[in-house]
């Protein structure tokens, strides 16, 4: 984006060009600059990956593997709380890549999402390199903004795309209903540096118009004319449309011819195709055009900053609602945070429902582990009850000595108590149910911790599953 002098000191790129709404008086969001610079610069790591991995970053092939641990890798050292979720295909193994961002109301999620893979015959760089750069360079700016979120934030980088779909599809699937109801918005970016782009705006979900609707007046903005497209099910936020959730997203367009009217408002060539090289080994580095990417990144930008701070009413969860999210770590590490690898779904240990759970220690070694997750518990609560399945088993033969434990704590700010140590002495291999009391932190928002200590040999296993904090 073009950036006035003025303001080229700030330290992430935000250009101060907040539109202030007529007749609202809420806040307007400073409007971002993502950064072309790094998302070309993601978009070179997708070419390489593709060169050193046979030349494509198919599902099931190197490359796409490549690609999602190295999307992950970025996020992860960004401070997201990051997930490789696993699915097979007819072409093998494939991963989705989720990341959240771990702050702001968790009952109202914005998510952000592009497809990673490519097809078999080239690299994909605009298809779909340019949405997945673009959605990573946002959620990078995101984290290092320092903006303090009212919802959460999530990005998913699906696997899969080109054989139906089927990552996206397979997340939504997924999803247990109560956090499927808590999806806001997801927004779709898949083919967004055409090298003869147009500017399109999906246009096929009467849920997500307003989305819609905030696209298309922020390229109006910067006098960039839109158009409607109806994409249907060409991409992945088919799946979440499919339940009801709101959607949008952009296009620069794929395989259709451009026209004369279109080339008088958007330049480039009548007559071809946004992107001649579509579905074809030449979609490499040099299919781009890196000025419809600037511009849609930062539309990018434009919607996760704004709907990141979007009020959705009422957080006060019903009485007797668990408020634990992902309680049963089914949606691997999304919502908890602390060391990586402790949510598992390891057929080592049987998990109380589902195939995850979190699994501390184990390692007879002197260590330490810890999982976490933040819970506001309302003012309003007359009881609170933290409960959770455990299942402990141990090498340790000892009937007196605690050698290695795991404490159920609550960190309410610089304060640390421990509710509940269990040892190598509670040794249970069927999963037992333990509740704790936590009315002492109502109109308090704290965090549930589970710390996990070993000494230096035998190893004893604290497999934690469904864990409830429920106030009435
Ligand atoms: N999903 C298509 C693909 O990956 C591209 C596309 C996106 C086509 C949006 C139409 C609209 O091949
Ligand atoms: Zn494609
Ligand atoms: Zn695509
Ligand atoms: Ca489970």
């Amino acid at each position: 984006m073009l950036k006035s002098p003025l303001y080229g000191v700030l330290g992430v790129g935000l250009v101060a060009t907040a539109v202030l709404v007529p007749g609202s008086s809420a806040q307007a969001v400073e409007s971002p600059d993502i950064s072309v610079t790094n998302a070309k610069a993601h978009l070179d790591q997708f070419q390489s990956i593709a060169t050193s991995n046979g030349g494509n970053r198919y599902t099931g092939r190197p490359g796409y593997l490549a690609s999602a641990n190295w999307v992950k890798s970025k996020l992860d050292a960004a401070g997201y709380t990051t997930f490789l979720q696993s699915f097979s295909t007819s072409a093998g193994t494939s991963y989705n890549v989720i990341a959240e961002w771990p702050h702001g109301d968790a009952n109202h999620v914005v998510m952000a999402g592009s497809h990673l893979d490519s097809v078999s015959s080239g690299p994909g760089i605009n298809d779909n390199g340019t949405g997945s750069a673009g959605v990573l360079e946002t959620a990078l700016a995101y984290a290092a903004s320092g903006q303090n979120p009212k919802n959460r934030l999530r990005f998913g980088f699906w696997g899969a795309e080109e054989l139906g779909l089927l990552g996206s599809k397979y997340y939504v699937n997924n999803l247990p209903a109560a956090e499927r109801d808590k999806i806001e918005l997801y927004l779709n970016f898949d083919m967004i540096g055409s090298p003869n782009p147009g500017y399109f705006v999906y246009n096929d979900n009467p849920a997500g118009n307003g989305a819609r609707d905030d696209l298309t007046s922020y390229f109006t903005g910067k006098s960039i004319q839109t158009e409607y497209i109806d994409v249907q099910g060409r991409s992945d936020h088919a799946a979440f449309r499919a339940l009801g959730i709101a959607t949008a997203g952009t296009f620069s367009g794929a395989e259709g011819t451009k026209t004369s009217a279109q080339a008088a408002k958007w330049g480039g060539t009548a007559g071809q195709a946004y992107d001649p090289c579509y579905h074809r080994s030449c979609d490499n580095i040099n299919n781009l055009n890196l000025t419809s990417l600037d511009r849609q990144i930062d539309a990018i930008g434009h919607m996760i900053w704004n709907y990141a701070q979007k009020e959705y009413g009422s957080t006060e969860p019903p009485a007797g609602d668990n408020l634990i999210q992902n309680p049963g770590f089914e949606s691997g590490a999304v919502n908890w945070t602390g060391t990586t690898g402790v949510i598992t779904n390891s057929t080592s240990r049987p998990a109380h429902a589902g195939t995850y759970k979190a699994w501390l220690q184990g390692n007879g070694r002197t260590t330490t582990e810890n999982l976490g997750q933040s819970v506001a518990i309302p003012s309003s609560a007359t009881a609170a009850a933290l409960s959770l399945w455990i299942r402990i088993d141990t090498t340790e033969t000892t009937t007196s000595t605690v050698y290695d434990t795991v404490k159920v704590q609550v960190v309410d700010g610089a304060t640390t108590t421990t509710l509940a140590t269990y040892s190598n002495l509670n040794k249970s291999t069927s999963y037992v149910q333990k509740t704790l009391n936590v009315l002492a932190y109502k109109g308090k928002t704290v965090t549930i911790r589970f710390l996990g200590q070993e000494d230096s040999s035998l190893q004893t296993s604290f497999v934690i599953d469904d864990v409830a904090l429920t106030a009435n």
